[in-house]
């Protein structure tokens, strides 16, 4: 097993972390504040080659390898995870909902290469109102008409709903079917009958966009339908698997500036005539929350690998994401704690990666669905 980064995995980390911090950290309070996207900041994300790194050329993206990709999503949540997560639906989910599919690859080319260039945004409609961790519940529906399908329903909690110029929509071809007669759909922006219904008001990641996105007999070429009728379900499933590895990275990326800024804070803080670090339940708990951060990365890491080679990734990556955003949501409320009452206020940034760390451990399977997955090949 080799730990060291590539030189290209180097060049790419610090490029991601350069422009995080240059360019990304300077708003970031206020994007939060106003939950506002920095839509033309991840313009230039993708004009410094970061948004379509784990693609092929031939469709539009980087030809790098995803561990690079990861690396570039952890730096970017490191400041901003708002910013983190819609890079990662765009890439993993839209982006491996199109990559996964039986698209030739002249069609994935039209379909991806735009997102992937990042001058436009992608969105992935899976979840409903009655259809959440029971994914397979879904009751959108596309018919068949001539060439076209018609597809009616509605679709929520979308990351990137209002910016998105592509959604993967996932319906119904054959309802009686259930999950069973499931296909997905590239619906495109400004297709009538296609809307975006509320925006949602959140706790975290508020700079985000995620909104409802009505299908009101809403017309798509029959090409624009993915894969055949009846392997939705397993497209979906399968893209979500290297989804979750975006939300760990994510995660990880949290934890990890949260822990930053608590170490920064211990370093020149100082209590009762000398900094707080030297008191050992501070510096304790410090080597507790590195070694939770390293092993989680470690995880991460593998099934980041395991992806790329071509091994099974399913399990690693459920393991990543849980360990990742457990990480997330524990390191974050010890660094306000730690943090005090300075913690507890906006311009020490802790808190709102305490409330952007929460999602995580819900969105992109909840850790209980995680714990569902990884038990499930325990007993197989
Ligand atoms: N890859 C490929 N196929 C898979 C698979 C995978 N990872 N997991 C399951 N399948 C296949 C199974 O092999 C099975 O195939 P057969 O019918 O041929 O046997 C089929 O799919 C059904 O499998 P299950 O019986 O296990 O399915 P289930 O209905 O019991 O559901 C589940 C399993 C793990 C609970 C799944 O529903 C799940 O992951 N739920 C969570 C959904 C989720 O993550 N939603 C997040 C949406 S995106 C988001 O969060 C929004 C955002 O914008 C960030």
């Amino acid at each position: 097993m080799n730990f060291e980064l590539t030189e290209q995995q180097a060049a790419i980390q610090e490029t991601a972390r350069n422009f995080a911090q240059t360019e990304l950290q300077p708003g970031v309070l206020e994007r939060d504040a106003n939950s506002e996207f920095p839509v033309d900041l991840y313009k230039k994300m993708g004009d410094l080659g970061l948004i379509g790194l784990p693609y092929p050329k031939e469709v539009g993206g980087q030809g790098a390898d995803y561990l690079s990709y990861v690396l570039a999503v952890e730096e970017v949540s490191k400041v901003d995870a708002s910013v983190g997560i819609s890079y990662s639906v765009s890439t993993s989910l839209y982006g491996g909902s199109i990559m996964n599919s039986d698209a030739p690859v002249e069609k994935k080319n039209e379909f991806l290469a735009p997102v992937l260039s990042g001058q436009h945004f992608g969105s992935f409609g899976l979840t409903e109102p009655n259809a959440g961790s029971d994914a397979g519940g879904c009751v959108t529906v596309a018919e068949r008409d001539g060439d076209e399908y018609i597809l009616n329903g509605m679709k929520c909690f979308n990351t990137n709903g209002p910016l998105a110029d592509y959604t993967a929509v996932y319906a119904l071809t054959e309802p009686e079917k259930k999950a069973k007669g499931l296909s997905c759909f590239v619906v495109k922006k400004g297709t009538p009958g296609f809307s975006v219904g509320k925006v949602e008001d959140k706790m975290g990641i508020r700079s985000a966009q995620v909104s409802e996105m009505i299908l009101e007999n809403v017309r798509v070429p029959a090409e624009n339908m993915i894969v055949p009728s009846g392997d939705g379900f397993k497209l979906a499933m399968k893209t979500l698997d290297g989804g979750r590895i975006g939300v760990a990275a994510q995660g990880l990326g949290i934890a990890e500036g949260a822990f930053e800024i608590a170490k920064e804070y211990l370093k020149t803080r100082e209590q009762f005539g000398k900094p707080l670090y030297r008191n050992q339940y501070l510096a304790f708990k410090m080597a507790e929350l590195e070694m939770e951060i390293d092993a989680a990365k470690l995880m991460l890491y593998k099934a980041a690998t395991d992806k790329q080679e071509g091994r099974s990734y399913s399990i690693p990556a459920a393991k990543a994401k849980y360990l990742c955003t457990e990480a997330a949501m524990h390191v974050t409320t010890e660094a306000v704690q730690m943090l005090g009452g300075n913690g507890y206020m906006k311009g020490y940034h802790v808190e709102r990666m305490m409330r952007d760390a929460k999602i995580t451990q819900i969105y992109e399977g909840t850790n209980e669905i995680q714990k569902l997955v990884v038990s499930g090949a325990i007993f197989r």
